[in-house]
């Protein structure tokens, strides 16, 4: 590409890519990871029935946010980079709620079907992601050249194929890893088969309250 040239790709939902600090992925791990010793605690703050995946486990976690509020600048600093770099005319926001926060944990044979969240914006990150080599090395016959799903990979879909854009995007879990997305957008979670092995996620679904909210 010569220095002159720019491809202007405007007519997609944008989804950030960034990482949550070590530190904080370490705190919510010990958080959920005390929870868990709590059976009693776990079945009142189980979150699967108002979820679309079939998860071995998803617990409202939206106390961790009233303990720590690291975790919650790391979100907002994010947020604020999705908003000033996306947004053809941005939102006079007010304040921003986060109305749900839970926690995921997948084991093998768990899936998430397409499935879109309510609120403004979402997200999710990963905290522990099974060690699936041997899996992709048995499922490598299964792909379709330059096609690169692999097992329990999301997957973000939006329109339909036309040429020169796509219609979906696939992204692997790492520890950290953060991916924040207007609330409409559809996504999926691809299984993996090790039944022993945790794949754990936190998401969250964002509320804006606008400065006009009343003014129509
Ligand atoms: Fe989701």
């Amino acid at each position: 590409m010569t220095q002159s040239t720019k491809i202007h790709t405007p007519f997609s939902p944008p989804i950030l890519e960034g990482w949550i600090s070590m530190e904080n992925v370490d705190k919510i791990n010990k958080y959920l990871d005390n929870l868990n010793k709590d059976k009693q605690k776990i079945k009142d703050q189980d979150n699967g029935p108002h979820l679309a995946g079939d998860i071995t486990q998803e617990t409202d976690v939206h106390d961790f946010l009233n303990q720590d509020n690291t975790l919650m600048e790391e979100l907002m600093g994010y947020l604020k980079d999705l908003i000033d770099h996306s947004y053809v005319n941005p939102p006079n926001v007010k304040k921003v709620n986060i109305g749900q926060f839970w926690s995921v944990s997948q084991y093998g044979g768990d899936y998430n079907p397409l499935h879109m969240h309510s609120g403004d914006v979402s997200f999710v990150f990963y905290t522990k992601v099974p060690d699936l080599t041997k899996e992709y090395e048995k499922e490598k016959h299964r792909y379709i050249k330059n096609k690169k799903f692999q097992s329990g990979d999301i997957l973000f879909a939006y329109g339909g194929y036309t040429p020169f854009s796509g219609y979906q995007r696939i992204f692997k879990p790492e520890v950290g890893k953060l991916l924040m997305f207007p609330a409409y957008l559809g996504h999926a979670v691809y299984p993996f088969k090790d039944k022993k092995q945790e794949r754990r996620s936190f998401s969250g679904n964002i509320s804006f309250e606008l400065f006009d909210k009343n003014a129509i």
